[in-house]
């Protein structure tokens, strides 16, 4: 029979691709939608599948939206990827964070303990959990103890407290993806990576004298979106709900991220990189690179896409926008 697949933040990067993956595997596909000011950016990376799913609107601050959707859908799994994903915005909206990221999950298990405890709960974790710990081989693992350095950070370690004390208490199926960065060219505007390339495509077509970031010395662990949603399903899968870390186990710093960028481009980003206290953080995470052995050894998980390659495969699409006229640069 159908599975039933319900995604919270199915218009985010990763809700659009794993809404893609869980169409290709035959699973009926829901998905929770927030009410947006400009209709466009509510369903933009849904339009070619727009067809093949079904959307709700709900928000994570209003509960009762939420287990109507529930009640509806009687969904199989449920994939929790809704949320403030910005970090750096987390610092000036932290208590808005907090509700989402932290109290909405809390809201989200007690619903489904009500109205759906036979359904498996996927929850979106995040490496910011981790903050300033690292192992001594400097990586971070399942076992990495979490000092998380923002509100976002916070709220998601509240989230993943919740989800392991549910499972526990409730012997409900939740488990938890300790998610590394991951891009695609759905990535939002005004992250390192997208902003680094769309920023350097500008320079190069004329557009733009100079690209302003924040801290360029940080080291991300960066994968491709579409391996990781692969993950998120595999998670449901496995015969126990458990807690993984997904990542590539390869870092680079943001200035390597600008030195392969502008010399793809033939330019030198010295010339054009400045760095401005707006785009710092209060508290920054310098380094992250995760160990995603569990996941390779458990789930049999592995990271397809090379750092090389998702690179250049956001600018090739975001060459394509700037011919298009659509090209967007954030701030
Ligand atoms: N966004 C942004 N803008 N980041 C900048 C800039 C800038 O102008 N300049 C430097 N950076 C640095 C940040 O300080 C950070 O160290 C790094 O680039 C990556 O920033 P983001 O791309 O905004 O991602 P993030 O690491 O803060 O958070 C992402 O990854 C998490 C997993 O670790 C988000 O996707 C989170 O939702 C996710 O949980």
């Amino acid at each position: 029979m159908k599975r039933t697949a319900l995604v919270t933040g199915i218009s985010g990067q990763d809700g659009s691709y794993l809404a893609e993956h869980l169409l290709s595997l035959g699973y009926r596909v829901c998905g929770i939608l927030r009410r947006h000011s400009v209709a466009e950016n509510q369903d933009y990376r849904l339009r070619h599948i727009e067809k093949d799913i079904e959307t709700f609107y709900g928000d994570m601050l209003a509960p009762t939206s939420i287990q109507h959707v529930i009640e509806q859908v009687q969904p199989d799994e449920i994939y929790n990827l809704a949320g403030q994903s910005h970090v750096r915005i987390s610092f000036d909206m932290a208590e808005f964070t907090a509700q989402v990221n932290g109290m909405g999950v809390l809201r989200l298990l007690e619903i489904c303990r009500r109205s759906a405890p036979q359904a498996k709960i996927y929850q979106a974790s995040s490496s910011e959990m981790f903050g300033l710990s690292i192992d001594s081989d400097e990586r971070q693992r399942e076992t990495t103890i979490m000092t998380p350095t923002s509100p976002y950070g916070c709220a998601k370690h509240f989230a993943y407290d919740c989800v392991r004390h549910f499972r526990r208490a409730h012997e409900m199926f939740a488990s938890n993806g300790i998610l590394f960065n991951h891009e695609s060219p759905r990535r939002g505007s005004n992250f390192v990576t997208a902003k680094v390339i769309r920023g350097a495509l500008a320079i190069k077509h004329g557009l733009a004298k100079e690209l302003v970031l924040g801290n360029i010395d940080s080291q991300r662990d960066w994968g491709h979106s579409k391996d990781y949603v692969k993950a998120m399903r595999l998670i449901l899968q496995h015969e126990k709900p458990d807690d993984f870390v997904i990542a590539t186990g390869e870092t680079r710093s943001v200035r390597t991220l600008c030195i392969y960028v502008f010399s793809q481009l033939g330019l030198n980003y010295l010339d054009y990189v400045k760095q401005d206290e707006r785009f710092m953080r209060a508290e920054e995470l310098p380094y992250l690179c995760g160990d995603a052995s569990k996941a390779r050894q458990v789930l049999g998980w592995i990271p397809t896409i090379s750092f090389e390659e998702l690179i250049d495969e956001m600018l090739e699409s975001y060459e394509r926008e700037i011919t298009d006229g659509t090209h967007r640069i954030a701030g």
